[in-house]
């Protein structure tokens, strides 16, 4: 039997461009300087969807000024194959360096139901960080069924399925440099 091939519905339009999103990351990337300096910081990424948002934030961050962090990831998946959350979030990857008595900056490239963040959080927060808070690029409020803390937030958007700057659909579409929405399926 031939495998099917799952055509994704149409791009309808940019929510952010890719000007709009650099402006916004390089607010986030001063502020974050400016309340960390002097304190050792880790910045988490949570794979896969927050590589391209924590490569600029990082860079945003040391051209304000603060160079002396470091940067690892956690992989979680939360979706598998389609666009509705399974709920029941499986962590991929683990942490490589140890955070405990340092100041822990999670960033997230979207937020949704909050299930998988609300995971995350909860095992960062046996790890002996000497803070743990939260830099969120996208967040849907209207979905969000469990709450979940956000410290440093780029966009609220509306309750509609985008791809792009690392998000995907079905595991396509990250490269995009702008954030688009497709239709719902
Ligand atoms: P949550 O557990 O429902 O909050 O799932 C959040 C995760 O689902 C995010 O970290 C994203 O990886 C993914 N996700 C949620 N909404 C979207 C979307 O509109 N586009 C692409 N990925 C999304
Ligand atoms: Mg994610």
């Amino acid at each position: 039997m031939p495998v099917e091939t799952l055509v994704p519905p149409p791009i309808t339009e940019t929510l952010l461009t890719r000007e709009q999103i650099t402006d916004r990351v390089d607010e986030l990337g001063q502020q974050i300087a400016q309340d960390y300096e002097g304190k050792e910081l880790v910045i988490v990424g949570i794979l896969t969807g927050s590589y391209i948002f924590v490569a600029d934030l990082t860079r945003a961050i040391n051209e304000h000024g603060k160079t002396d962090f470091e940067v690892d990831f956690m992989g979680i998946s939360s979706y598998g194959f389609g666009t509705e959350s399974s709920r029941q979030p499986r962590i991929t990857k683990d942490l490589e360096i140890d955070v405990s008595g340092k100041h822990v900056l999670v960033a997230e490239d979207m937020v949704d139901t909050g299930y998988s963040f609300k995971t995350l959080l909860k095992m960062l927060s046996v790890r002996s960080a000497k803070s743990v808070k939260t830099c969120v690029l996208l967040s849907k409020p209207d979905r969000r069924e469990v709450e979940v803390p956000i410290d440093y937030l780029g966009f609220e958007i509306s309750d509609k399925w985008v791809e792009g700057y690392g998000l995907d659909t079905n595991q396509m579409g990250r490269g995009n440099p702008k954030i688009v929405v497709r239709e719902a399926t």
